[in-house]
């Protein structure tokens, strides 16, 4: 109930809670406060045992809050119970006051454990499959009564002929009868749900119970079967046979979708208006069949649980003189002869052995006249497509890009079967033929590839002959060739068409068939919303109710997204013809031009992925096969192998229900046929004008557990499966404006506790006017608007009162209230009663007024007798009391002595005791006060170290702000610094060089120097060891004369050289001094550059080390020219200049440890 004041309080309503392991569950409301509900939940032994029985077999009960917000309306959904919270159920769910989800659950499964599989909602039949044979509802006598009940003996003007009738598919199929008969109408029963819910069987059911209805009204047990009824009838075995295998969701699992098409032959001369029963019986003529999206992929393998389709193993299962008159090879074989087929454990389907379905495969096959030639022809096409599953492909020696056949036996065997050459058919897989412009030429395949052309030629030919057997039936059946003897138009008959149609499907990867399912749920769900909505239409019309009240949502947007012009169909067609289309680049595309639609859902994750809103739910797809799925192609040299087949069916180009194949869909040579998506989608499209031709009624197949136990529902599943059928959209569209509705009187009689007290003008007789006048005033605080836009929480129709949403919770919740207060005043008067009665009040003054006058005395005797007694006894008493008293006081003071002696001494103690723990209490308290009080001082102090802290820290941040400020322009300035830091360097790196070069130079000169001085020194050695000679040649020259002479000539000669050396000297000396006066320019430049640095440098340490640098260069150069200059000063006079130059180049480069102030020095 919701979380509105006015439902707030104690109102102890059954309603279901949401649950996340089963679905929806049964509590009971206690209170509602701030949109939250507080609910008493039962617990149940297990899942089966949930039900609604108010918590009596629950074994126990917790109490918990729920959250309203996520509940429509923010109001729990209410049980339909009982006041003792026994759940009612509903044949027709139409009937349920609260109709939701939780409630069509509930009804559901109490109906399904009952044994009762059948449900109605207005048109639609809700079958729930029992996973057990009730025979007593498909008995004869049942389809009579049906028949009688809702086609032979329900008048035209009848309002609903079903009213009192136990809901069964028996009704749609009487009823499209009735249709087709009185209405002029073509009908349609549109069976749908997921996979082993029970479609088929139920089409089977149907369409014998509309063969039994055609008889007409005196139907006669057993007498002969009308032939066409006949083949009709066993046309669907037969298709089982072919279409149907072993799944591990059902054994007998229908691998594609079916609508048959029943033609009835109708009486022309139908009188208007009135009902001739004589002339109203439609007959039997014939019917047709369309096969929808065949899994074709099942022929090539299967999950070794499941099987292929039943026919390859009837085959294999028939008699071995059958077995070898189709075909020498099968002679000896088994399931396991054949990789296509393989082992099973299944020995039986619905109650048959495959060698039993096999004889009624074979016999049908001649009943609907595919005996024969025919049937030989059949059988060996499917023994080419098992064949085909024992080829085996190798690599050509010598060249894995080439293949052969490996197994030539098997080869040569189903070149036996095709009727073609071996090395053709070998060529046919191992070679593609490629075509360019007026060249054709052959391809070798791989192994791998040839494989799969196998497969895929399998498939084809299996695909070929289901649309050839199709094809075959309708040749036998359709009513335009054998309703006596031919000759009417197909138009010329009436038709109802039996849809069995695989339901949505919504796995954990869901691939391209998913879509195609899904695609085809979604236009049938289009068309079931139109029906609800119309019915609903004419409901309110009906009723006398505004139509302007029905809102719903239909799925426009998502069949927009599927089948519009940029479309998922379109986009995936288009890179299907594409020469380089991929999957990726359909969802890229796919998601780029429909991304403006509500139903796209982008998979982020994952770029091969997209997902769709669905009217059902969302379904993410995996596209990864999408593009080659759809084109499903074979390739040419296939396919013109299969055209010189002399078995027909393989052979066959285009059978009839096959859309003809149009001009290549990708423009490649070697690639051929329309794609999957065009063609499903025309015969859809074909499909839904066929149906919306005719009068449509809905069969939901729910298969209410997924081990297909008896008497078993599991909550999810079926809520999901509900979901999923359009059944809860079909209970919101009916809904919409007004959720509940109930019939007058019921209405007037639950809610007349409610009754005002000032009510009672409205006429007595008028249960309308009386209904309107109680919730006028039972709902006027729900009354919205004013004026003329007056809505009230209510509408009264003709035959039923409508209310809006939140509307009858509020009336059930102060019913309740209303039946506290009823329930306090009946309880009062027969307590009342109960007590009076006891005291005899009543009886008594009865029993007077009819007694007798001797009774009187009697009565007056005795009373007086008694009085006297009375009083002897009360006078007795008294003294017995007084003398009691006296006793009790006496003994109460021995006891009290007594007890105080023995007492008084424990007393003390405890006194004591007690004295010491009070004096430990206030001691304690003291403490405790003190401990109190220094707590205060702490948290004081705390409090004011907190706030001084606090006070530091916004300083520190002001100085911090300061300090980012400052830091800024110190960032500015170091960034200035850091590029005359790089200019240093490498200037100092430059000086560094040069140094070394000048180093160098100052070497090669020393060692010259050195040179010459020897010479010198050689020099004056010679000379002095000359002028010596010289002294003694004068000493000997007299003696001498021409030897003085030569040596005279000598020393002139010596002292020549000298001269020459002492010019050699003096030009070196030069020389070097050039040189020092270059090292002197180099150092002042030093110095000039070393003062640049400190002008401009703010980094003391790189100043430092560049004035220590310059220092060292210029001590280096001082020292070395003192050693020069003292070599210098013993060799020659000459060396003064160097001196005088060497004084000079001493550099002043300031003083290093005050760099500013040295600035103008250092300039
Ligand atoms: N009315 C019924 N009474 C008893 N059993 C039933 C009924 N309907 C279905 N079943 C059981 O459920 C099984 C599955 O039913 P059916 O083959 O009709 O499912 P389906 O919906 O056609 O599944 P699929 O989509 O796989 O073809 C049947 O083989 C049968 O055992
Ligand atoms: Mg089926």
């Amino acid at each position: 109930m919701g979380g509105d004041d006015e439902t707030k309080g104690k109102n102890h309503a059954f309603v279901y809670i949401a649950s996340k392991d089963y679905a929806w569950i049964p509590a009971t409301l206690l209170d509602t406060d701030k949109g939250k509900a507080h609910v008493e939940v039962p617990h149940y032994k297990d899942e089966q045992s949930i039900v609604c029985d108010g918590g009596a077999s629950a074994s126990k009960k917790t109490k918990e809050w729920v959250d309203l917000k996520k509940y429509p309306n923010k109001v729990l959904p209410l049980q339909n119970v009982t006041g003792g919270g026994q759940l009612i159920e509903y044949p027709d769910m139409v009937d349920i006051p609260f109709l939701h989800e939780a409630g069509i659950l509930f009804n559901l499964k109490l109906r399904h454990l009952r044994g009762r599989p059948y449900t109605r909602t207005g048109d639609i039949i809700i079958a729930i499959n029992p996973f057990q044979w009730f025979t007593e509802l498909y008995t004869e006598k049942k389809q009579i009564m049906y028949s009688n009940r809702l086609v032979w003996e329900s008048t035209h003007t009848e309002q609903d002929p079903r009213r009192g009738l136990e809901p069964h598919v028996y009704e749609a199929s009487a009823l499209v009868y009735r249709g087709l008969a009185f209405d002029r109408e073509d009908q349609s029963i549109l069976v749908s749900g997921e996979s082993g819910a029970g479609k088929t069987e139920t089409v089977k059911i149907c369409m014998n119970h509309i063969a039994s209805v055609q008889k007409g009204r005196d139907i006669k047990s057993g007498g002969e079967i009308d032939p066409v009824v006949r083949r009709v009838l066993n046309s669907n075995p037969l298709l089982e046979a072919f279409g149907n295998a072993k799944t591990t969701r059902n054994d007998n699992s229908s691998r594609f979708g079916k609508y048959t098409q029943l033609q009835f032959h109708r009486p022309e001369d139908e009188m208007a208006g009135s009902i001739d029963l004589a002339n109203t019986i439609c007959k039997l003529a014939g019917s047709k069949c369309e096969a929808y999206l065949l899994e074709k992929n099942r022929v090539t393998g299967h999950e070794d649980v499941e099987r292929t389709y039943h026919i390859f193993y009837q085959i294999l299962a028939a008699p071995d003189a059958e077995k070898t008159k189709l075909w020498d090879g099968l002679k000896g074989t088994d399931f396991n002869s054949y990789k296509y087929v393989g082992d099973t454990d299944t020995k039986k389907i619905e109650g048959m052995t495959d060698a039993q379905h096999f004889e009624k495969t074979r016999e049908t096959l001649e009943l609907i006249h595919l005996g024969g030639d025919k049937y030989t022809m059949l059988m060996r096409a499917i023994l080419v497509v098992m064949q085909t599953g024992n080829l085996t492909f190798g690599p050509r020696e010598g060249d894995s890009d080439k293949s052969d056949c490996t197994s030539k036996k098997e080869l040569k065997g189903l070149a036996e079967l095709m009727g073609v050459p071996e090395d053709a058919l070998n060529k046919a897989f191992t070679e593609r033929t490629m075509k360019t412009r007026g060249e054709t030429y052959k391809v070798p395949q791989d192994a791998k590839t040839a494989k799969e052309s196998a497969d895929a030629f399998a498939k084809e030919v299996y695909g070929k002959l289901f649309l050839w057997l199709v094809s075959g039936i309708n040749e036998a059946t359709k009513a335009e060739k054998n309703f006596e003897g031919g000759g009417l138009a197909s138009s010329d008959f009436g038709i109802i068409g039996l849809l069995d149609i695989f339901g949505f499907e919504s796995f954990l990867i869901n691939r391209f068939e998913q879509l195609c399912i899904n695609y085809a749920n979604e236009k049938l769900q289009q068309k079931f919303t139109e029906d609800i909505f119309r019915s609903v239409q004419a409901e309110y019309i009906e009723e006398g109710i505004a139509l302007a009240e029905i809102t719903y949502d239909d799925n426009t947007d998502v069949l927009d997204l599927i089948e519009g012009r940029t479309g998922l169909c379109a986009l995936l067609n288009e890179e299907c013809v594409r020469p380089k289309g991929s999957d990726e680049a359909f969802v890229n595309k796919a998601l780029a031009q429909n991304k403006k639609s509500p139903c796209i859902v982008v998979n982020h994750m994952d770029r091969m992925s997209f997902g769709i809103h669905h009217y059902a739910g969302k379904v993410m797809y995996s596209a990864e096969f999408f593009v080659v799925r759809n084109q499903d192609t074979l390739p040419t040299d296939v396919e013109e192998l299969m055209q010189i087949s002399t078995n027909e069916i393989v052979s066959h180009v285009a059978v009839d229900n096959e859309p003809a194949k149009a001009k290549p869909g990708r423009q490649k040579s070697n690639i051929v046929g329309k794609t999957i998506w065009t063609k499903y989608k025309t015969q859809l499209a074909t499909l839904m004008t066929d149906l919306r031709k005719t009068t449509s009624r809905y069969i939901r197949c729910i298969k209410p557990n997924k081990p297909k136990k008896p008497s078993v529902m599991e909550h999810v599943g079926t809520v999901e499966q509900l979901r999923c059928a359009g059944v809860v959209a079909a209970v919101t569209i009916t809904r919409s404006a007004f959720p509940n509705r109930l019939d007058h009187a019921p209405a007037y009689r639950r809610f007349l506790p409610l009754k005002p007290a000032a009510a009672g003008k409205a006429d007595k007789n008028d249960i309308k006017a009386l209904l309107a006048e109680l919730m006028d005033s039972a709902l006027a605080s729900l009354v919205q608007g004013e004026g003329e836009n007056t809505k009230k929480a209510y509408v009264i129709g003709k035959t039923k009162i409508y209310f809006r949403a939140g509307a009858m919770e509020y009336l059930e919740s102060e019913r309740l209230k209303g039946c506290d207060k009823w329930a306090v005043i009946m309880q009062r008067v027969y307590r009342g009663y109960c007590v009076r009665k006891k005291l005899g009040g009543i009886n008594g003054y009865k029993m007077q007024a009819k007694a007798p006058k001797a009774i009187t005395i009697q009565c007056w005797y005795r009373q007086l007798a008694a009085k006297f007694k009375l009083g002897r006894l009360r006078k007795k008493h008294k003294e017995k009391k007084k003398k009691a008293k006296k006793r009790v006081r006496a003994a109460m003071k021995i006891q009290a002595c007594g007890r105080g002696y023995l007492v008084r001494p424990k007393f003390k103690k405890k006194l004591k005791l007690m004295k010491e723990r009070e004096r430990l209490k206030k001691l304690a308290n003291d403490l405790e006060e003190k401990v109190r009080e220094a707590e205060m001082k702490r948290l004081q102090n705390v409090e004011a170290a907190r706030e001084a802290a606090e006070n530091e820290i916004e300083e520190y941040k002001e100085v911090v702000r300061e300090e980012l400020k400052s830091d800024k322009e110190k960032q500015k300035k170091y960034a200035q610094q850091q590029t005359l830091i790089d200019e240093s360097s490498n200037i100092i790196e430059f000086l560094r060089r040069e140094n070394t070069k000048l180093k160098n130079q100052s070497e090669g000169m020393r060692k010259d120097f050195k040179e010459l001085k020897d010479n010198n020194k050689r020099l004056q050695e010679e000379n002095e060891a000359a002028t010596s000679s010289f002294t003694a040649l004068n000493d000997h020259a007299k003696q001498l004369n021409v030897k003085n002479a030569k040596l005279i000539t000598n020393v002139q000669e010596y002292k020549k050289k000298l001269e020459g050396l002492k010019d050699d000297l003096k030009e070196k000396q030069s020389y070097y001094i050039a040189e020092a006066e270059a090292r002197l320019a180099a150092q002042k430049r030093m110095a000039a550059i070393v003062g640049t640095i400190q002008d401009k440098c703010r980094d003391p340490q790189l100043i430092e080390d560049a004035v220590i640098m310059a220092l060292e260069c210029e001590a280096e150069a001082k020292a070395e020219r003192a050693a020069l200059d003292a070599q210098d000063g013993k060799s020659a006079p000459a060396t003064g200049t160097t001196a005088a130059v060497a004084d000079d180049d001493s550099t002043d480069y300031g003083d290093i440890s005050s760099d500013e102030d040295s600035d103008d020095d250092s300039d």
